[in-house]
C-alpha cells in the first residue's frame, strides 16, 4: 500500500505545532500501525530528518503507553484494540491518515505525538491502592469469600490499562471512565472496602484538580476504550461518591 500521512509535529511543549505531510510506500497490510511508523522514522533518519516521537512500550495492548488519535479516533478505527494492536489491513491503498496526539488540557503535549499522562499517576496516588497490614497477622486473601459476580466485575474494571483514550474521546476531556474503573476494582472487593470512603473522595478531588472535565453521559469513552470498560463503573463511582459525601 502507498499512503499519505498527515502527522502532528511539535518540537516541545512551548511550540505551537502543525500537521506535516509524509508519503510512505510499500506498506504491508500485516504491519502494525507502530511498525509502519518505525519504517517512516527509519526513512526520516536516513534522510537526516528528525524522527516522529511517539509513545510505546509493550506493543501487546498491556502497558497503555501507545496513545495515538488516528483519523479522529483514539487508537484508530478498530474496536477493542490499542494503537499497537492496530494493523495496516484496516486501511486501503491510497488512504490519507491523520495522526495526532491525545488532546486534553490535562494531557499536555511534550513532543510530536507524546503527551504527559502523569495526571493519571497522581490520581492513582490519591487513593488507587489498599493498605496492607504486614505485621504477620494478615489474613490470607484466598480465605476471604467473594461472590463470583463481584470478582468478575472487579476483574473487568481492573483491565483498564490507563491509556487515556477515554479522556481523548470525550468532548469534555473527562477522566470519569478511568477513575471509575480504578475505584470500582477496589470497591467491589472486601479488601478495598476498608478505605473506600476516603478513596473515592480523594480520587475524584484529584481528578478535578488535574483539570479533567465533567461527565455528561455521552458514552464516547466506552466506545473507544480498548479494554471495554463499561459505563456501569461510572454509575458505581457516583453511588460510592454520594454515600461517601454523606458520611
Ligand atoms: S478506561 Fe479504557 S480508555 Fe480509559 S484509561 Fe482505562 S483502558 Fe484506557
Ligand atoms: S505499547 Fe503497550 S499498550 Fe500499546
Amino acid at each position: 500500500m502507498n499512503l499519505k500521512l498527515k502527522i502532528w509535529r511539535q518540537k516541545d511543549a512551548r511550540d505551537k505545532g502543525r500537521m506535516v505531510d509524509y508519503n510512505i510506500n510499500n506498506v504491508s497490510p500485516d504491519m502494525s500501525f507502530l511498525e509502519m511508523l518505525d519504517v517512516l522514522n527509519e526513512e526520516l533518519n536516513n534522510k537526516g530528518e528528525e524522527p516522529v516521537a511517539f509513545d510505546h512500550d509493550c506493543r501487546e495492548g498491556i502497558c497503555g503507553m501507545c496513545s495515538l488519535f488516528i483519523n479522529g479516533e483514539a487508537h484508530g478505527p478498530d474496536r477493542g484494540v490499542t494503537t499497537c494492536q492496530l494493523h495496516m489491513r484496516k486501511f486501503k491503498d491510497g488512504d490519507t491518515i491523520y495522526i495526532e496526539p491525545f488532546r486534553a488540557k490535562a494531557f499536555p503535549v511534550i513532543k510530536d505525538l507524546v503527551v504527559d499522562r502523569s495526571a493519571f499517576d497522581r490520581i492513582q496516588q490519591a487513593g488507587g491502592y489498599i493498605s496492607i497490614n504486614t505485621s504477620g497477622n494478615t489474613q490470607d486473601a484466598n480465605a476471604i469469600p467473594i461472590k463470583k459476580h463481584n470478582a468478575d466485575m472487579a476483574f473487568d474494571a481492573a483491565t483498564c490499562i490507563g491509556c487515556g483514550a477515554c479522556v481523548a474521546s470525550c468532548k469534555n476531556a473527562s477522566a470519569m471512565l478511568f477513575v471509575s474503573a480504578k475505584v470500582s476494582q477496589l470497591a467491589l472487593l472486601p479488601q478495598g472496602r476498608v478505605e473506600a470512603t476516603e478513596r473515592v473522595l480523594n480520587m475524584v478531588a484529584k481528578m478535578d484538580e488535574e483539570g479533567f472535565g465533567a461527565c455528561t453521559n455521552t458514552g464516547a469513552c466506552e466506545v473507544e476504550c480498548p479494554k471495554g470498560i463499561s459505563l456501569e463503573n461510572i454509575a458505581r463511582m457516583n453511588r460510592e461518591y454520594l454515600f461517601a459525601s454523606m458520611k
